[in-house]
């Protein structure tokens, strides 16, 4: 089978970048990107690049090459169902915050929406592609859905989980490690195959069964997220030593067997994916009763929250126990650097904690708007909403602060004038550095008081 037309529903992170270089790579077909969120697909369709709901470096010339010829963004969900021979769900599966699993499992509500709509609007058979991270087992219920409430089409389901990460997504959709597809019909697996071959070389696309297709996507987020959390145990660890976390990080990354990637000590992960799929493997474990492997990945969350909240309290602690009244500024909002997205982002969990000691908060991020940073905290009264500002400018983010939190890796943060900063800040001036991303030697010698996480300045 030769797909020409293909439809995605949900118009975000995942779907966004990932339908706009299927586009690109194979011009022969017509992909239309739907979503409910009205707003969202006008920016998508905004004639100014710069508006593009979602910011990812390259995506914008992946857009011009494609948008208009062969790449659509509608509002018109059953039309593209209608039409489209391939329908991939890339629609958000948060945590449940309500009944049985809450704050584990995965919501699958809009899964099963997209599923009972699918089944609605089809005439004609189709293949339906889980983009989205979905649980051990999803494929099923998808499909009981589509075979019941149909009109007798027939529908193939075949997993297809994304690997890309925020920051680099137009990078990792050119060149992934790997295309994995699990499915068992022969027939709809070759003809996803043949969509990726058009760019990803045939030994790179990995197929299997579905189960492990859904498997595999939470374990490799598990496993990145254990990388991280076990870096930054060790960071606590060389902060009490006197051993240094990023040159053991170096160390230990030449050890082929471990290598060099997912090793840097931080503020702690953020980004909608790793305590979401982690949460989940655990929720699946316990359900099965594997209690023992539940607990040793629930770990990988408690150390993360550990590593968030001892960093707002370092710094409470070494303002002499006190941050009331006193200004702080905090360098980045976003979960990592070169995204403007922000959720699970640490910087949340850490002016939270500030905010509730009456410290006043400065916040700048190059790409993150006002209004988001105001929406992360949407949990506090308004009179801590007072307590925060959002500053376009970073020196005057700094200016008269008491402290600086580096709290995401932007490389413009670099490029400062460090020492015009310092001049400006009340003394003595402390960093805490988060991401361990300034120069150690030149922030002392320009006077600062200077604090990374993973090293002591014993
Ligand atoms: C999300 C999850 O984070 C990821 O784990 C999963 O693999 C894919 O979905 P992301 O693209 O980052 O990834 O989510 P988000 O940016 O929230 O986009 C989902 C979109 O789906 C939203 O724009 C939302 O409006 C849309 N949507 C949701 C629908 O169009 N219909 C629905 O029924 C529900
Ligand atoms: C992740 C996976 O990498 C990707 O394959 C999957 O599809 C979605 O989830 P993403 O969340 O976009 O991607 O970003 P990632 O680069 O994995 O970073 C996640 C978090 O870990 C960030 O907050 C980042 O700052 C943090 N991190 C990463 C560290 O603290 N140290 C590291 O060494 C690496």
């Amino acid at each position: 089978m030769k797909i020409k037309s293909i439809c995605c529903i949900g118009a975000g992170y995942v779907g966004g970048p990932t339908m706009a270089v299927i586009a690109q790579k194979c011009p022969d077909i017509k992909v239309t990107i739907v979503d409910l969120n009205e707003s969202r697909i006008a920016a998508w369709n905004d004639s100014n690049l710069e508006n593009l709901p979602i910011y990812e470096p390259g995506l914008a010339d992946v857009i011009t090459d494609a948008r208009g010829r062969n790449l659509f963004f509608s509002t018109d969900v059953d039309k593209a169902i209608d039409e489209a021979q391939m329908i991939f769900i890339s629609v958000n599966t948060p945590t449940k915050n309500y009944g049985v699993g809450k704050g584990m499992a995965a919501d699958l509500k809009y899964i099963e929406l997209c599923a009972r709509q699918i089944a609605r609007v089809s005439k004609h058979d189709k293949i339906v592609v889980e983009k989205s991270t979905l649980p051990v087992r999803t494929a099923e219920a998808i499909k009981n859905i589509l075979d019941n409430t149909g009109n007798g089409v027939q529908f193939q389901i075949l997993s297809n989980p994304e690997f890309l990460a925020e920051g680099t997504a137009v990078q990792d959709l050119h060149n992934p490690d790997r295309v994995l597809i699990g499915g068992e019909n022969e027939e709809a697996i070759s003809a996803l195959f043949d969509i990726y071959s058009n760019w990803v070389p045939k030994e790179k696309i990995l197929t299997t069964n579905v189960w492990s297709s859904e498997l595999s996507k939470l374990t490799a987020n598990a496993f990145l997220a254990q990388r991280v959390s076990s870096i930054n145990s060790i960071s606590e660890l060389c902060e009490k030593t006197g051993a240094d976390v990023s040159e053991v990080a170096k160390a230990i990354g030449m050890d082929a067997r471990i290598g060099s990637k997912f090793l840097k000590a931080s503020v702690g992960f953020g980004g909608s994916c790793f305590q979401k799929d982690i949460l989940n493997l655990v929720y699946i474990a316990k359900s099965y009763g594997l209690h023992e492997v539940a607990d040793y990945w629930e770990q990988v969350i408690i150390m993360n929250d550990h590593q968030k909240n001892r960093f707002s309290q370092n710094i409470i602690k070494t303002l002499y126990n006190t941050v009331s009244g006193k200004k702080i500024a905090l360098l980045g909002w976003a979960f990592k650097k070169d995204t403007n997205d922000t959720r699970e982002s640490a910087a949340i969990n850490i002016a939270q904690n500030l905010i509730s000691e009456q410290a006043n908060i400065a916040v700048y991020d190059p790409k993150v708007s006002e209004k988001q940073i105001k929406l992360d905290l949407l949990d506090l009264d308004e009179k801590q909403m007072d307590l925060i500002n959002v500053s376009q400018d970073p020196y005057e983010a700094c200016s008269n602060s008491h402290a600086i939190a580096i709290l995401t890796e932007w490389d413009e943060f670099n490029t400062y004038d460090w020492k015009k900063i310092y001049n400006n800040m009340l003394k003595p001036a402390f960093v805490f550095d988060g991401r361990n991303l300034l120069d150690k030697k030149q922030m002392i010698e320009i006077g600062f008081t200077y604090i990374a996480v993973g090293s002591s300045n014993l």
